[in-house]
């Protein structure tokens, strides 16, 4: 048959705590040509602590990459026509791996986890000179969030890591370096880097000077010669090679690049000048507003992170981040803990049946709260309950909640920028519950816009990888996204009513904190 004619085509890797995909796009229109996903397990071996598979995470990848090649063959789109893969990935989440093997040395200890509670107060107290060293340094308050104290914890606690360190066969990793070592050759000489983006995201990286941070890695005992070396978002890392079982033995070398997935949707919406900013709904909800070459640091509870840093010698950009550990993931709870639904989809239909949570409020602090309050002794709770309520309140309340939690971020992005937002630039998988996008326009008072194809993270990071130097197949301009176009959504509901809802929500949220003593 045929092969369909199309231009150079750019593949991206989304791994999210939730699933992993593979994509890949047209680059001259954003068209997505194809896709696969695969579901990823979460493990809860403790209260508090969640740990995921590498192995079944770097499989994932394998089977996405493979199901998508053979949906672009049942397409006539020849495989070869790929020119680079982006990754972008779950931040924070640690894996230490052996480079002799190649076999991981302990699950990896997702961001979600709490295990790390007493370290991060016994460290607190061990801050050299002002409390400011780690934020000063890193955009970063001392949290059970980030890596450093995951990784702190596993060394502490994993003997074969400890051995391993000490015959200088350990490597540790956020996702992108685990997966990019591991598609690079792994112990063939797989390429043990990571981007500004996700090393930014450790405790470990000075975002000032873009280096780790000796007096950092000092402070929490981390062993320098154990960490990747640190790329910008858009080079040429390494190769991969696929061989495509559908086009028989076809060989393919594509080139890397990553970039951590809330950088990713913020490249794929284009926020590229000071001021601009989108939020992200994925197993969190992720506000980011780029505030261009500097760096600022928030007075209201938000991270200083770094956006992105597009090419070896391009300068870096910075973001002022919302960060809200809970949002899909209240959906896969009430799925698979509660099992009020069979499907994440089926939520929207249990919400839509009342139209209102009739004074339930869910506040999902199931990792404790993030910004703005920062607070790990928080837990989740229902209040408001009455004979009256039933499963499709508390579904309504679920995805209320997710829209309040957003609110609150908004505001304290407001306040550090002085400015307010006059929209809200939307992506992600809950996009596309429309419920959920109207009780977000309503409850901002502010429209939402939202992008048709909600894969904005994959999008950026092929964007970033097919606008690398050496690969050169995406401008990174507006017209390369032709084939997306946006939906808005206006609030529909009194300033009077909304403002309401949301005081009635923080009365909530103040209960759920310091929960637990
Ligand atoms: O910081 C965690 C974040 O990167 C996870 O993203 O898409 O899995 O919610 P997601």
């Amino acid at each position: 048959t045929k092969k369909a004619v199309l231009g150079p085509l750019v593949g991206a890797v989304d791994q999210g705590t939730s699933s992993t995909r593979f994509l890949v796009f047209n680059s001259k229109t954003a068209e997505l040509l194809s896709h696969h996903q695969v579901e990823i397990k979460q493990e809860f071996p403790r209260e508090g602590w969640v740990e995921q598979d590498p192995k079944e995470i770097l499989n994932s990848v394998y089977e996405c990459v493979e199901k998508t090649c053979e949906k672009l063959g049942q397409l006539n789109i020849d495989i070869s026509n790929i020119k680079a893969i982006g990754v972008s990935n779950q931040r924070e989440t640690t894996v230490v791996w052996d480079k002799l093997t190649g076999e991981p040395l302990y699950n990896a200890v997702v961001w979600l986890d709490l295990r790390t509670q007493s370290t991060v107060e016994i460290l607190s107290k061990r801050i050299p000179g002002n409390n400011n060293f780690v934020k000063s340094k890193t955009g970063l308050p001392l949290s059970t969030y980030f890596s450093a104290v995951k990784l702190r914890w596993i060394l502490d606690n994993v003997k074969k890591v400890q051995k391993a360190v000490k015959e200088n066969r350990a490597l540790f990793g956020t996702i992108d370096s685990w997966l990019i070592w591991s598609l690079t050759g792994g112990v063939n000489g797989g390429v043990h880097c990571t981007d500004v983006t996700n090393a930014s995201r450790t405790m470990l990286f000075n975002i000032h000077s873009l280096e780790w941070d000796k007096e950092l890695c000092e402070f929490f005992g981390i062993p320098m010669q154990i960490l990747p070396n640190v790329r910008s978002s858009s080079e040429i890392y390494g190769l991969m090679e696929i061989n495509n079982i559908v086009l028989v033995f076809l060989i393919v070398i594509l080139h890397f690049q990553c970039l951590g997935d809330q950088s990713a949707a913020l490249v794929g919406q284009m926020c590229f000048q000071d001021g601009q900013a989108k939020n992200t709904y994925g197993t969190g909800c992720f506000l980011l507003c780029n505030t261009g070459r500097k760096c600022v640091f928030s007075e209201h509870g938000l991270l200083t992170t770094v956006a992105y840093k597009l090419g070896r010698d391009k300068p870096v950009f910075y973001a002022l981040e919302g960060s809200v550990a809970i949002a899909g993931a209240v959906t896969r709870w009430l799925r698979d803990n509660l099992g009020i639904i069979k499907t994440s989809e089926e939520i929207e239909k249990l919400a839509k049946e009342v139209g209102t949570s009739y004074g339930c409020y869910f506040v999902p602090a199931f990792s404790g709260l993030y910004a703005p309050y920062w607070d790990p002794s928080a837990r989740g709770i229902i209040c408001g309950l009455t004979q009256f309520t039933n499963k499709c309140h508390i579904a309504f309340a679920a995805l209320e909640a997710v829209c309040f939690q957003t609110r609150e971020i908004l505001d304290a992005m407001n306040r550090d920028c002085g400015i307010p937002l006059s929209h809200l630039q939307v992506d992600g998988g809950m996009t596309s519950n429309k419920i959920l996008m109207q009780l977000q326009a309503d409850i901002l008072y502010i429209p939402v816009v939202k992008p048709s194809m909600p894969e904005t993270t994959a999008l950026g990071a092929a964007m970033a990888a097919g606008a690398a130097e050496g690969v050169g197949v995406w401008s990174l301009e507006p017209e390369d996204l032709s084939a997306v176009t946006m939906e808005r959504f206006e609030p529909q509901i009194n300033a009077e009513e909304s403002e309401i809802r949301y005081s009635t929500w923080k009365k909530a949220v103040m209960k759920s904190m310091g929960w637990v003593t």
